[in-house]
């Protein structure tokens, strides 16, 4: 069964609103954990805008699945990475203009991303990488000696049933498959939500999916309790 890693940036996203000091992300970390996640995200981003560093330290603390630190390659995070000592760490691109995470890592571009992953592994901190659907990216992730990549869902969740989300979904299984072959563990995300995820079913290879602004968005309306526990029965159904 594929595990739930839930994200919970966006409850801080909404603290942010109001440079208030609720709702707080680590009340919400046990909430979740609660109601069966399989372990906690978040994305410690350069700009703060969401997640803060006390977040971050504090989620170290009460996680007891996993904590699961998303971050950009940058040598102030590597640091932090390596106080904190997250359970995994997930490297991802990041732009300032952004909204949210725009695609996944163009590791062409990144063709040093091994020092990175080098530097965290050797303090026992697993590796994954985010990046598209594409062969060559997932080929230079297993080069580059990562332990796992993150396929980004984003496109095939944008296209929600039109005609290229066959295309986009395809794509995803492959490299889902390919990974695999490598020895990649796999997790997917981004976009992910109580529709897009059935599309998922038989889909084997995914090891766990890491899905925030569905549920937190869900959770608003029926609770965070209601919204983890109904993407965990679905996420069980696959
Ligand atoms: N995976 C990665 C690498 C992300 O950056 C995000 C967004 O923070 C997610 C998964 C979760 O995406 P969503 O909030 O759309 O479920």
């Amino acid at each position: 069964m594929a595990g739930l890693a839930v994200n919970i940036d966006h409850i801080a996203t909404l603290r942010e609103a109001r440079k208030a000091n609720y709702p707080d992300p680590i009340a919400a970390a046990i909430i979740a954990e609660l109601a069966g996640a399989d372990g906690i995200v978040c994305h410690l981003r350069e700009d703060r805008r969401h997640v803060q560093d006390r977040d971050v330290r504090l989620l170290r603390k009460i996680v007891q699945s996993k904590l699961i630190l998303e971050m950009a390659t940058t040598s102030e995070m590597v640091g932090i990475a390596l106080d904190v000592r997250p359970e995994l760490v997930t490297l991802v691109p990041e732009n300032r203009e952004e909204v949210t995470t725009e695609g996944g890592m163009d590791l062409t571009v990144h063709n040093n991303i091994g020092e990175t992953i080098g530097a965290l592994q050797n303090n026992g901190i697993p590796v994954s990488l985010f990046i598209d659907p594409e062969p060559e990216q997932i080929k230079l992730a297993h080069q580059a000696g990562a332990n796992m990549i993150e396929i980004h869902t984003g496109v095939f969740c944008e296209a929600n049933g039109n005609a290229k989300s066959r295309q986009a979904f395809a794509k995803i299984v492959d490299a889902a498959k390919l990974a695999k072959k490598l020895k990649l563990g796999v997790n997917a995300g981004h976009g992910l939500c109580y529709k897009t995820i059935k599309d998922f079913k038989g889909l084997s290879e995914i090891d766990e999916y890491s899905i925030g602004h569905s549920i937190v968005s869900r959770a608003v309306l029926v609770g965070l309790d209601r919204a983890v526990r109904e993407m965990r029965d679905l996420i069980n159904g696959l």
